[in-house]
């Protein structure tokens, strides 16, 4: 395992940069060493994908090498009361016809303290790892949406906003009840973000993808949508089958993907390979 810096010495100061400045640059390949000490490390194209738990990886990194942060943690959701979060998320978030096409995936157990204080925690390591003025966006359902944006300012984040995405009708109707057709992006910077570049939407709507290779997977378009104000490298923590990895790709965006589940992981190399040799083609 990679040597951790203390906590103390990673801390960069909360808005240091000054109005209209511009972003450090930031170059993936600052991350090669630091992250050759985890034991699966795959380089695909500008892709790194490291298979560790991202808490390790977040405190491995150099403070200020990452762009941006987007990701799609574990909810930890899908029932009211604790006994029902604890279920396997395949119980939690799948019909009984679907219960058997997906592998279970890690770290979706935790009851609400524990959400916010593991939330509060990567999310601060994932700060000293961001430029000063870089954006983090963690998407969220509808439970776990109070307990988000509590965490992105427990982390020392400047909360700036919820982004739904809006889910489309494909999403199961409920008689009598609104359909549950969004979910949330949380996002924040690391401090002052000077008014400089694109103008991005504050809403999408997207469907669900037809084919899957995850059982919470994300769209592919989405994630280009969401990257088209950011500079990379762009880090995500929790990178199941790599749609953000993708979009990255499609974009030209360094990308550090990490994923605990080997099965997963194993997904994401694959996804990422073909995508690779189908581009260079
Ligand atoms: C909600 S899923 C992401 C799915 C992804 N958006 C997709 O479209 O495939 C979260 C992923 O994070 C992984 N994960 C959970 N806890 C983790 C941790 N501590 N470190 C690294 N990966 C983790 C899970 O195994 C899971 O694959």
């Amino acid at each position: 395992m990679p040597e951790h810096h203390s906590a103390a010495a990673m801390v960069p100061p909360i808005g240091v940069v000054a109005p209209g400045a511009p972003l450090s640059p930031v170059s993936s390949d600052r991350h090669g060493a630091l992250l050759s000490g985890f034991r699966e490390v795959v380089r695909i194209g500008s892709a790194t994908l490291v298979r560790a738990d991202s808490m390790e990886v977040l405190e491995a990194l150099e403070p200020g090498s990452i762009g941006a942060v987007l990701c799609d943690p574990p909810y930890s959701s899908g029932g009211l009361h604790a006994g029902e979060r604890a279920r396997a998320p395949s119980q939690k978030y799948q019909g009984s016809e679907h219960r058997h096409l997906y592998a279970e995936f890690a770290g979706d157990c935790r009851d609400q303290r524990s959400f916010l204080a593991w939330s509060a925690m990567w999310m601060a390591r994932a700060r000293h790892a961001v430029v000063p003025g870089g954006i983090c966006a963690a998407f969220t359902d509808w439970r776990q949406l109070p307990i988000s944006t509590d965490a992105i300012q427990v982390a020392g984040w400047t909360w700036r906003g919820i982004v739904p995405w809006d889910k489309t009708e494909c999403v199961r109707p409920i008689v009598g009840r609104y359909r549950n057709q969004a979910e949330f992006l949380v996002w924040g910077t690391n401090g002052h973000r000077p008014l400089a570049g694109k103008v991005a939407p504050g809403a999408y709507r997207q469907a669900v993808p037809k084919t899957k290779l995850h059982m919470t997977a994300k769209p592919v378009e989405l994630m280009e949508r969401l990257l088209s104000i950011v500079d990379g490298p762009v880090l995500d923590p929790f990178m199941g089958s790599a749609p953000i990895g993708v979009a990255c790709a499609n974009l030209g965006l360094p990308y550090i993907g990490v994923e605990f589940s080997a099965h997963y992981f194993d997904v994401a190399c694959r996804r990422l390979e073909a995508h690779h040799a189908q581009r260079a083609a």
